[in-house]
């Protein structure tokens, strides 16, 4: 969603601003802005459209932006529409204040009535307008103050930089519920929502706390909360380097992250494993482990593609330790007065970390007086932080907007969390022994699947021109054709669904048609019969079956119009292999049909508004 840097040091503060906009593109945005303290005062410009929008407007008049201290937004539309008036940096009605912002002031509208009335004039529709005028009602003559006394008068969640037009050399930056963090260089500070656009600079960084507000200048920082108690910022090492946010040779950061996948799978087994003992050692776990293996019900929450992978691990939960399980959207979890028992777990999934029902949902069990653990890619998110304990990824930064190798971690770590727990409950060392050797195993498979890009892509381009899909699947592959029918309408905008593939028929087969592609997610595995069966349902009625199907399997040949391989491994790992073979399907075709891969319409890669 949106996206913040600000800039105070020695250098011109408009490259460094354009070149971190440009980090997080990927975020997704519909408008782009940046203020500059100039010799004659704040100099701002906006744009609707990408950040080189923005710079082709500069660009007539770059001159004027001379400076070393400024801030930068990227805006995903909230309040108003993308618009020049709305983007940010928001100034107040003597411009004396300019403020970037994430997140959403939830009392904007009493806060602008109280400001009308005191005369105060608003050009846009957004809450950051608000907010930026109320700072400046506030002011009287030290920033920090004025937005410490703001932000106790707003409800809702922010990540904001803020410039005073009398305050030449301070920049003050305050978090509540959207990240934000501050990069520590040599004689100067990178402030980013996200880290991605600190690590060309400087390494080191910290992140605020929410009710946090740092106070920048030459001589330093200094953070406090609201009521100006100081707090202590934890300086940390930033993990993340410049190679993995690249490009290199790949055209798309989505198909950089499919080829990355076994990889990534192998750094969040690394360690993890001890096939000998048939343990898994999962450290994050330590102290809560036992809740874990005592639960009597595991809550497996999440959004999108991470509750996905939720629905894959409750089946690896319930087989493997034989804990109930249910999945949930967190989004109606946290609304729907959820049953939260003393010995209930909840398992929050997420990539970002940062994800806005996610983390309500979170907020309401731990209320509730949940255990809660979290699978989480981005370390020190809201979501690490806010669980009792979890387990990390370790996928590295995903750049893509359609999730891939967080999926794969998600599941592969759903997979330990569920031998830890079967271990601790019924399950054989000797089962586990197997399996923990299976999964060792598996980063060899993707990359066989990954290796076959290229027929896929063949493959693909007779259907492309076909305007709805539907994806099927059973069992352990249920989730997965639900995923591969996410992961083609959100880069393609071809219409498709997923389905348990014995539901097709209780509805949705009336959808069929000659020629509707309908693919079949089908491994060899406990229901291969029942699959065939359905498969057989769909081709009496004129749709092509493209099949998923198992290196080795014959018996599918005479069923599928079309076959995309994949190397056979047990049931209950298949989903790390067959996900693998949609991923490509969903991005050559969105390729295929001219799309922006890495930045499709209105979506955002972290979506941090509920
Ligand atoms: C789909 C996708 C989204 C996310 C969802 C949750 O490709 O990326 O569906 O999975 O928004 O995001 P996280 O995992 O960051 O909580």
């Amino acid at each position: 969603m949106c996206g913040i840097v600000g800039y105070l040091g020695n250098r011109p503060a408009l490259p460094v601003l354009l070149e971190g906009l440009k980090r997080l593109e990927y975020r997704g945005y519909d408008s782009a802005g940046v203020a500059i303290r100039t010799a004659t005062g704040f100099q701002v410009c906006r744009e609707v459209g990408k950040v080189a929008a923005l710079e082709a407007k500069l660009g007539r008049d770059v001159a004027q932006y001379a400076g070393s201290e400024g801030i930068a937004h990227t805006r995903w539309a909230t309040h108003g529409v993308p618009a020049e008036r709305n983007a940010h940096p928001q100034c107040d009605d003597h411009s004396g204040i300019a403020v970037v912002h994430n997140g959403i002031i939830e009392n904007y509208q009493t806060l602008k009535k109280a400001l009308e009335q005191k005369g105060h004039v608003f050009t846009s529709e957004t809450d950051t307008e608000v907010l930026a005028m109320l700072i400046g009602e506030l002011y009287e003559d030290d920033l920090e103050t004025a937005v410490q006394a703001a932000l106790r008068e707003v409800t809702g969640a922010y990540a904001i930089v803020v410039m005073c037009e009398s305050e030449p050399g301070v920049l003050v930056a305050a978090r509540k519920g959207s990240p934000l963090m501050v990069g520590l260089g040599h004689e100067e500070f990178i402030i980013a929502s996200d880290p991605s656009a600190i690590v060309a600079h400087t390494q080191q960084a910290f992140a605020l706390e929410d009710f946090t507000v740092c106070r920048l200048s030459k001589e330093g920082y200094r953070t406090s909360n609201l009521h100006n108690v100081p707090v202590t910022p934890k300086v940390m090492q930033l993990e993340m380097d410049l190679e993995q946010i690249e490009l290199g040779d790949f055209p798309h950061f989505m198909l950089k992250e499919i080829f990355e996948q076994p990889e990534a799978l192998r750094n969040t087994l690394r360690g993890r494993i001890d096939t000998d003992r048939g343990e898994v050692i999962l450290g994050g776990l330590e102290l809560v482990g036992r809740d874990l293996v005592r639960a009597h019900r595991v809550v497996l929450t999440g959004q999108g593609t991470a509750w996905h992978a939720a629905l894959v691990i409750e089946y690896m939960l319930e087989e493997l330790a034989r804990i109930p399980c249910e999945v949930q959207y967190a989004s109606e979890f946290r609304y729907r007065n959820p049953i939260v028992e003393d010995e209930t777990v909840i398992v929050a999934i997420s990539q970002s970390g940062e994800t806005a029902d996610t983390l309500a949902a979170l907020e309401e069990a731990k209320m509730r007086g949940a255990t809660t653990l979290g699978i989480v890619n981005a370390v020190g998110s809201s979501i690490a932080r806010l669980t009792d304990a979890g387990v990390y990824l370790r996928v590295g930064p995903e750049i893509g907007v359609a999730s891939t190798k967080a999926f794969i971690g998600q599941v592969a770590v759903g997979a330990l969390m569920s031998i830890y727990a079967g271990r601790r409950r019924n399950l054989s060392i000797e089962a586990s022994r197997r399996l923990l050797t299976e999964l060792n195993g598996i980063p060899d498979l993707i990359a066989k699947v990954v290796a076959q890009s290229a027929s896929i892509h063949d493959l693909v381009a007779k259907y492309v021109s076909q305007e709805n899909w539907l994806f099927l699947g059973r069992g352990y592959n249920y989730p997965v054709a639900l995923e591969g029918a996410l992961k083609l309408k959100e880069i393609s905008y071809i219409h498709a669904e997923g389905m348990p593939a014995a539901e097709m028929k209780h509805g949705p087969i009336a959808l069929i048609h000659d020629g509707m592609p309908c693919v079949f997610v089908a491994p060899l595995g406990s229901q291969h019969d029942k699959v065939i069966g359905n498969i057989q349902e769909v081709r009496a009625r004129g749709g092509r079956v493209i099949v998923v199907a198992s290196e080795g399997d014959e018996e599918i040949v005479p069923h599928a119009d079309e076959i995309i391989r994949v190397p056979a491994c047990s049931e209950i790992f298949s989903p790390l292999v067959t996900t693998v073979a949609l991923q490509l399907v969903a991005y050559h075709a969105a390729v295929l049909r001219g799309h922006d891969v890495d930045k499709p319409r209105n979506l955002a890669k972290s979506v941090t508004v509920e």
